[in-house]
């Protein structure tokens, strides 16, 4: 085979770093929550890269952000969507998202400069909301065409979180499903991405081909107990919500734990109110969120975890509500898709090893309507959502080359 185009990597690991500087963090991550100011700094620094490289840009009704190679003569060819996002979570790492769109962009850099004459437009897009703090998958479902009114009533991040940060970005609310796109117009979906977890650094493989993403359900849990003088109030008649929230986490890791090993639960925000030395806690309030590749083991999850904790509060005393935040299927990659990526590594000499990935992704909203794949570069010990997530930037490149190719061979017929 003859010499295949590449990125080009220390023109990649320039902007990778300029994008890093935005919303830094000291801990060496960074901050870019959904329509914080870092965040539109990030997709302005997104812009106005690719419009320097010549490449046309356009954002859509859902905020989600573009820059497009078109193909000549083909006005009305349909697109191939490289994709991720440039939000981040709070206190996050610089990987998680922005690799994929910085790898995008040099992906269509690279066909431009190589002049590649391809059947369908490429567009390198980073969505709006991937990570929740609003809603969590917003750009990628509004253009997938699943964006449910009833999300955008009960957000995660809150009713009124979501307004003041649509009003922020000149969205609005009303139009966000124009961003909805024709499935017909549509070539595909590839996502790069870091894995998140050890398995690929753990067996030495370079490219991971993914298969399928992890469903999930969240629930905000409220523990109404009752408050008092911490010093006062006897042991034996308290009602301490912060106790009933401890008894709940422990016993949500002990039922996953136990009864459903291949899955994950996590309970990432407790507070208690009113929050003092001296106060019994009154109320205590939980993020709860569990994880799954089967859609049966979410309902067994779901109604073992909630019965424990629903026969817990009774027996304390405790009344407990239970609010569902979001719940996404387990998505299935399209496998011709995975075919295709893992040729791309074989052609690039990159060993390659089929895997799920217990982190969401946009890939999972587009997967439903248009054919879907997700690349995977290992993460050094498996670290991520947190300021010392790191990819080896040798992994970075051959990640973004293999997404190179992987267009090529989409574009190709065998
Ligand atoms: C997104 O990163 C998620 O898996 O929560
Ligand atoms: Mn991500
Ligand atoms: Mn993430």
């Amino acid at each position: 085979m003859g010499t295949l185009p590449r990125v080009d990597g220390e023109r990649m690991r320039e902007d990778f770093e300029a994008l890093s500087r935005i919303g830094a963090t000291a801990e060496g991550g960074v901050s870019r929550p959904t329509f914080s100011d870092a965040h539109f700094a990030a997709r302005e620094w997104f812009l106005t890269r690719a419009r320097a490289a010549g490449l046309d840009t356009q954002v859509d009704a859902a905020g989600n952000h573009s820059a497009v190679l078109r193909v000549q003569l083909h006005r009305h060819a349909r697109v191939l969507l490289l994709g991720s996002h440039l939000d981040s979570v709070p206190g996050g790492g610089r990987y998680d998202g922005a690799m994929g769109v910085v790898a995008a962009l040099h992906v269509l850099l690279a066909l431009k400069d190589a002049g590649t004459d391809l059947p369908f437009g490429v567009e390198a897009i980073d969505f709006t909301d991937e990570e929740g703090t609003l809603l969590g998958l917003l750009g990628s479902e509004a253009l997938a065409g699943s964006l449910s009114a009833e999300s955008l009533h009960a957000p995660r991040g809150g009713r009124d979180a979501l307004l003041a940060g649509l009003a922020r970005a000149g969205l609005s609310e009303a139009r966000l499903l124009e961003a909805r796109r024709d499935p017909q117009t549509l070539a595909g979906y590839l996502e790069l991405h870091i894995e998140q977890g050890p398995r690929l650094e753990r067996e030495g493989v370079r490219i991971g081909v993914v298969t399928t993403i992890v469903g999930s359900r969240s629930f905000r849990l409220v523990l109404h107990g009752a408050g008092g003088h911490a010093g006062g109030l006897p042991m034996d008649v308290r009602r301490d919500a912060a106790v009933a929230a401890a008894r709940l986490i422990l016993s949500v890791q002990d039922i996953v734990v136990h009864d459903f090993p291949g899955a994950v639960a996590t309970v990432g925000d407790v507070r208690v109110e009113p929050g003092a030395f001296n106060v019994v806690p009154g109320v205590a309030r939980l993020a709860l969120e569990f994880r799954s590749h089967d859609d049966g083991e979410l309902d067994a999850i779901e109604s073992a975890v909630l019965g424990r904790a629903r026969a817990d509060a009774e027996a304390n005393g405790i009344e407990l509500a239970v609010t569902p935040v979001a719940r996404w299927q387990p998505t299935r990659l399209d496998p011709r898709v995975s075919d295709k990526i893992e040729r791309a590594a074989v052609d690039l000499g990159l060993t390659t090893k089929r895997l799920a990935s217990f982190a969401g992704h946009d890939a999972q909203a587009l997967a439903p309507v248009t054919a879907s794949g997700m690349i995977f570069v290992p993460s050094v010990g498996g670290v991520s959502h947190d300021p010392r997530e790191h990819t080896a930037w040798d992994d970075v490149v051959n990640g973004a080359n293999v997404l190179l190719r992987t267009v090529e061979r989409l574009a190709s017929p065998s």
